[in-house]
């Protein structure tokens, strides 16, 4: 938090299925992973352009969600399914060691594109809701300290949860 990178309105892929795209989702994969972390967005890496990546089987940073699928989505388009939002803890690998409670929509259907271009098209709630539109809030330069509405709720991991051991994310 506080690079420029994170702040910008990523580009498009235009083209899918390049050595170049594989190769920046592999990073992003590796760099997910080496930190435990439940997504990934291409601007936290230094690249402008509108990919994420997201999915565990189960998260130690958040012991209590469900599932999600392993996902590359490029070009997304969120769309809210109703009004219902609801607040949840979020952590970020770009703003490391704090958590805050941040307003989501609850359900939420999503479209874009798989790395070889095929059509993604998920109708998706809870958790899983709140992943997607935290990473694709990367894409347009949001970083969840922006969506908050009560600082109270926001501090360091070893206060807010001490004894628990979540990860610098
Ligand atoms: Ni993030």
């Amino acid at each position: 938090m506080g690079d420029a990178r994170l702040l910008r309105v990523s580009r498009p892929v235009e083209q899918f299925g390049t050595p170049e795209l594989r190769e920046l989702v592999a990073d992003m994969f590796d760099t997910m992973r080496a930190l435990n972390g439940a997504g990934l967005a291409a601007p936290q890496i230094g690249v402008d352009l509108r990919v994420v990546i997201f999915g565990f089987t189960s998260s130690p940073r958040y012991p209590h969600a469900q599932a999600v699928p392993e996902t590359i989505l490029i070009n997304p388009v969120l769309t809210p399914l109703g009004e219902e939002q609801e607040e949840g803890w979020e952590g970020c690998l770009s703003v490391p060691g704090l958590r805050g409670v941040v307003p989501r929509y609850q359900r939420l259907r999503y479209m874009g594109f798989d790395l070889d271009g095929a059509v993604i098209d998920r109708d998706v709630d809870g958790f899983h809701a709140r992943v997607v539109q935290h990473e694709c809030d990367h894409l347009d330069g949001i970083l969840y300290p922006m969506r908050m509405r009560d600082f109270t709720r926001f501090g360091f991991n070893e206060e807010l949860f001490p004894g628990q051991q979540i990860s610098d994310d």
